[in-house]
């Protein structure tokens, strides 16, 4: 039998992706046009900037992926396309784009949400049943959910205020890593990863542990992040550091950030598999954790979680990292998830529109 190939467009954030894959979840061909260089240029993404790239390079990533799968529209079944969330600038572009496809050549539209994306790609890969357990660690998101089923996320608790991602981003920045030759092309994340893996003194800074006295599934980063600026400053001052110059201590400050983002990651998870057990949400012979976002790649984080995973029984997950980070695969993934169970599978394209835009 001929299985239904599903294209997949995500422009939420920085990255033009496409990707088709089958009903079968075998992936026949993705592309993904980075937008990173860009931004780092630019010390961050700007809004309008990201729209404009993703105009540019939206139609050539798609044909580019039906090229590289060598298929054509007719043996398109279906589009699915980020709705939300994102920045909305961005967003509209491949939503506009997917209408239009979705017109000319007749196709039916399945709206995908982001964060359901990242947890649910997992299972393009490995044997994850329903329920399962997640933990979404990204640049704009951090958060933990029960995924009952393709549409049916319970959420347990989520960042009060900024992400991880963006924190190592921002501290990245501001402690000038890309001034490094090494670090120079990388996110935010790799850089910090990269440079706390050479640190030399792991306790030469002492970060609070945030939210350290709450009973709840909930994150906090932003304290976090200002402790670090204001080491940062301290040991600027300290040495009277040349423009364009590292502080000597930056190694070991990477390394204390590293760790006490990981150990609120892993207070908080422990937390809700607590939880999960007391109101029976995983089952005792099936747990599962799944952890993704651009955040997962990180080795160390990944390493500790694993930890906090053998202790409570619970096998871990965690798709590759280019499927970690966005991408179009895991939209044409979950388009294939509500495919199947003809959930969101609408003609009605004008129902779908990007708010705030
Ligand atoms: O999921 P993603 O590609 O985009 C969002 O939806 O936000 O995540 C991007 C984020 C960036 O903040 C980047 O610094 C972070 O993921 N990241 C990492 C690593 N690789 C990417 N953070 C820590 N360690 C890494 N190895
Ligand atoms: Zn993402």
């Amino acid at each position: 039998r001929k299985y239904a190939n599903i294209l997949g467009i995500e422009t939420s954030c920085d990255d033009t992706g496409c990707a088709i894959v089958n009903e079968n979840g075998k992936l026949l061909g993705e592309t993904l046009q980075s937008q990173n260089l860009i931004h780092l240029r630019n010390g961050g993404i700007i809004p309008d900037v990201a729209q404009d790239l993703h105009r540019k390079y939206i139609e050539p990533t798609v044909d580019k992926t039906l090229k590289t799968a060598q298929l054509q529209w007719s043996d398109v079944a279906a589009i699915a396309v980020t709705l939300e969330p994102g920045l909305p600038l961005s967003l509209a572009i491949g939503m506009k784009y997917a209408k239009h496809l979705s017109r000319k050549y007749n196709k039916p539209l399945i709206p995908i949400h982001h964060m359901e994306a990242h947890a649910l790609v997992a299972r393009m890969q490995h044997d994850i049943t329903f329920p399962f357990l997640t933990l979404l660690i990204s640049g704009g998101h951090c958060l933990l959910a029960v995924v009952q089923d393709v549409n049916k996320f319970q959420l347990l608790g989520e960042s009060l205020d900024c992400a991880p991602g963006e924190v190592f981003d921002k501290v990245a920045r501001r402690m000038k890593l890309r001034n490094i030759p090494e670090y120079s092309q990388l996110c935010g994340g790799k850089a910090v990863e990269m440079a706390a893996a050479k640190s030399t003194d792991v306790n030469l800074f002492q970060l609070p542990l945030p939210l350290a006295d709450h009973k709840d599934c909930n994150f906090s980063f932003n304290g976090l992040k200002t402790s670090v600026m204001y080491q940062l400053y301290r040991k600027e001052n300290e040495h009277t550091i040349e423009a364009d110059k590292l502080i000597p201590e930056a190694n070991d400050l990477c390394a204390a950030l590293l760790m006490t983002t990981s150990r609120h990651l892993i207070h908080r998870t422990q937390r809700a598999m607590e939880f999960c057990h007391q109101h029976q949400l995983i089952p005792d012979n099936k747990k599962q954790l799944v952890v993704s976002g651009g955040v997962a790649c990180n080795n160390y984080i990944y390493n500790t979680l694993t930890q906090l995973c053998k202790e409570f029984d619970y096998e871990i997950y965690r798709p590759e990292p280019k499927l970690c980070t966005d991408n179009g695969v895991m939209i044409a993934w979950n388009g294939v998830e509500k495919w199947r169970k003809n959930i969101h599978v609408t003609q009605n394209i004008n129902s779908l529109d990007i708010k705030a835009v």
